[in-house]
């Protein structure tokens, strides 16, 4: 297995003893969806919300799938505790289209579009839902966190929780501290992801922060070297797994976490840092305007059955 990126498999199914009970989950896309699952794994409440009742029948099929993943590793030649298992932790994740149905929680994770001002708008209306002690926090991948949170009054209950796509699998979970975040906040974070069996790094509200930081020099790379044709996509990606141990080649993870996803964690590395690694890349342009965005739309560098 994989030393470089520490892919043991850790999944939790104990009960948390820190003071988050209930979460609530906002967004129930691929990274929401994972945020969920853990949570409800690790014995909490979960409210998951998200704009149309279709994204969240599809969340909830998608967390039934990974479930039964988990639990067939936990209750190996046990069908009826296998069942079990997924019937209890699905049955903690109550869905809802309206926001409202999740403002009663300890902890409240974003995890809706990539853009500023839709994740501020947000995040200023949980702020005036919310009762006093709910700590609010942000999955963003490359926005600040300080700016997201601009408009609230409650930023010493405010900050970043990143986690990693898949996120039933990786055992990383990002803790951003932001500027006003109080040192009880902090704590409460670094409890709660160690109660949904994460492994916690602390990173300053700065681009990129660790992983994405690290990740967008070597993603860019792959896709100039693609682009200029010194190698095929196939070889770059043999290249890095065998030659560096990565489970997956660069295209493939591009294709796996979205080229829009991809392209928006550059763009925004450029923009606030102004190092050329993170200038746009035509190819990468091109392939997002043309709807290619990877394993979710069947085609990226590679074609997927959907
Ligand atoms: N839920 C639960 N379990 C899952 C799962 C899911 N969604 N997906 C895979 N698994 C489990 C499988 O059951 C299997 O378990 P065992 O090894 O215990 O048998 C294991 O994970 C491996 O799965 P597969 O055999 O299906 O596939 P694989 O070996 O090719 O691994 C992978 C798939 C885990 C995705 C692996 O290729 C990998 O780790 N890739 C790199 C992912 C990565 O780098 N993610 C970070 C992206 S950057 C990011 O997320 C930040 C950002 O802001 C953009
Ligand atoms: P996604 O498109 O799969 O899911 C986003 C979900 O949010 C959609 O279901 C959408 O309907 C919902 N949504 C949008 N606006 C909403 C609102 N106002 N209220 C409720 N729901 C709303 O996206 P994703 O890949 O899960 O990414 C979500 C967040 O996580 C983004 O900030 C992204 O940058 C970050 N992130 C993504 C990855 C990745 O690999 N994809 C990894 C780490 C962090």
């Amino acid at each position: 297995m994989n030393k470089l990126i520490g892919l043991t498999r850790n999944f939790s199914n104990s009960t948390s003893l820190n003071a988050i009970k209930t979460v609530t989950v906002v967004g129930g896309g691929l990274m929401g969806s994972g945020i969920a699952q853990v949570a409800a794994q690790a014995g909490q409440n979960v409210n998951l919300i998200d704009l149309k009742p279709e994204l969240l029948d599809t969340a909830q099929k998608s967390i039934q799938n990974n479930l039964h993943r988990v639990a067939r590793k936990i209750h190996k030649d046990a069908p009826a505790k296998i069942e079990e298992y997924v019937k209890e932790a699905s049955e903690r994740i109550k869905v809802s289209t309206n926001l409202e149905d999740g403002t009663n929680a300890d902890l409240i994770v974003e995890a809706i579009v990539e853009k500023l001002d839709v994740k501020q708008q947000l995040f200023n209306r949980l702020d005036q839902l919310c009762p006093e002690h709910t700590i609010l926090a942000s999955n963003t991948s490359s926005i600040s966190i300080n700016e997201i949170g601009a408009g609230i009054k409650r930023k010493n209950k405010f900050g970043g929780l990143h986690f990693f796509n898949p996120v039933p699998v990786m055992r990383l979970l990002e803790v951003i501290k932001s500027e006003q975040m109080s040192e009880e906040t902090y704590q409460a974070m670094m409890e709660w992801g160690k109660s949904v069996g994460k492994t916690c790094i602390t990173c300053k509200d700065t681009p990129g922060f660790v992983v994405n930081r690290l990740l967008g020099p070597y993603s860019a790379e792959a896709l100039r070297m693609y682009e200029r044709g010194d190698a095929s996509k196939e070889d770059i990606d043999i290249g890095m797994k065998l030659g560096a141990g990565y489970p997956m080649g660069p295209l493939e993870l591009s294709d796996y976490t979205g080229l829009d996803t991809n392209k928006f964690v550059l763009n925004v590395l450029y923009e606030k840092t102004g190092n050329p690694v993170f200038k746009s890349i035509p190819l990468l342009d091109k392939m997002v305007a043309e709807g290619k965005l990877g394993v979710k739309t069947g085609e990226g560098f590679y074609k997927y059955k959907k």
